[in-house]
């Protein structure tokens, strides 16, 4: 996800006629006489998989607005080591088994040959949603001009968003289950965190605050687990698509997994901090009652029956993982020579601050 000072680096290298005219090819397979047209990348809230927007126009000149996600491609430095297309639409397909609303998929395409990259074909939903650049902190955008009563709206909606994912019937799920070592779910997790942060500096810096924020961890580690459930991974309003104030579609599985319902919510209150506290570090109020980390968790045991616990680890692990984005997008624009490499690594993680003071347990006061 890019940020204020952090400009979306390039993410293609791919050519929109090439990808159009094999679109059509496609497409005529399955829906003969259809065809692709008006084709966009939207101003879009991430920066990993690619997003497609157009429009299905079949014979008869009937139109489907549609969406093209497709794996990132692997030679523009990509910020994960691995994108699983299949196992995103899996997720999609879990999440719709719940009462909360997801896309309708409309087809899976695993063979690179076909497209270009493995990827999926979606409904596009009409509406809006909060937007990453400039943060929705920031003055000048939907959220930031709503009243309290409405963003409370759309706060205690998308916290009911988390706990009805949370309902997904994950013993169907075997394919998201994790091979790392471990003896738990959340062990499984935090080491695939430890082999993503190894192959991030592999040949480069380490970061002394992530290395810390790792051990850190291991003091605050839960005593209890409690259930594991879908994890939505990257679960924040910026990958929620409202009308109104009200959830119409949850987008982005890239980061999915399985693991304790805390996950989630840890990211979810963290996100909205990284925005916040980079929002007051340029001098602006920002959103400060929106989110709150009590109020948050008070609405998911209401709308769940489940109380979260142990949040000081969640949203410190949520920090750290965050950071190991930042860091890999740090080294990314070093390797494009879109920035100089700063002596201290460390300074490529624009939340170090907050992280350092989460590591030290004076961060939520
Ligand atoms: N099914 C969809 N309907 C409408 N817009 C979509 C849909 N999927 C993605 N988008 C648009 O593309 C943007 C990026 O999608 P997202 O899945 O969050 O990918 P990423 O953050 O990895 O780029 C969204 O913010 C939204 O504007
Ligand atoms: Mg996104």
């Amino acid at each position: 996800m890019a940020t204020p000072s952090t400009p979306r680096p390039r993410t293609s290298t791919r050519d929109p006629e090439e990808l159009r005219a094999r679109l059509d090819a496609w497409i005529g397979t399955w829906q003969p006489g259809a065809t692709a047209t008006g084709l966009t990348v939207p101003q879009s809230n991430g920066m990993s998989s690619e997003t497609v927007l157009f429009d299905l126009r079949d014979g008869d000149g009937q139109v489907r607005p549609c969406v093209l996600r497709l794996a990132a491609d692997p030679d523009a430095f990509t910020v994960f080591p691995r994108y699983d297309m299949e196992r995103q639409y899996r997720c999609i397909e879990l999440a719709a088994r719940t009462k909360a609303p997801v896309p309708r998929l409309l087809r899976l395409v695993t063979d690179p040959r076909v497209l270009g990259a493995p990827g999926f074909l979606m409904e596009r939903v009409e509406g809006r949603v909060p937007p990453d650049v400039m943060p929705y902190t920031y003055g000048g955008n939907w959220l930031h001009e709503a009243g309290d009563a409405e963003r409370a709206e759309l706060e205690r909606a998308s916290v009911a968003l988390l706990a009805e994912l949370h309902t997904a019937p994950v013993a169907e799920a075997a394919f998201l289950r994790s091979t790392a070592p471990g003896d738990t779910p959340l062990r499984q997790h935090v080491n695939e965190q430890r082999a993503y942060y190894a192959w991030v500096v592999e040949g480069r810096p380490p970061s002394p605050l992530i290395e810390r924020a790792f051990a850190r961890l291991e003091q605050l580690w839960p005593a209890d687990e409690g259930e594991t459930v879908l994890s939505w991974g990257d679960a924040r309003i910026g990958n929620v698509i409202y009308q109104g104030f009200t959830p119409v579609a949850v987008l982005d599985w890239e980061m999915a997994a399985l693991g304790p319902r805390e996950l989630d919510l840890g990211w979810f209150v963290f996100l909205h901090r990284f925005f916040q506290d980079l929002t007051v570090a340029f001098g602006q109020q920002g959103l400060p009652e929106f989110l709150d980390r009590e109020r948050v968790v008070a609405q998911y045991a209401r709308a769940s029956g489940h109380t979260p616990r142990d949040l000081d680890f969640y949203t410190l692990y949520a920090a750290l993982r965050h950071a190991v984005v930042m860091l890999r997008i740090g080294y990314r624009q070093i390797h494009f020579g879109e920035t100089p490499a700063p002596e201290d690594p460390d300074r490529l993680i624009l939340h170090r601050d907050s992280l350092e003071a989460m590591v030290a347990g004076r961060y939520w006061g």
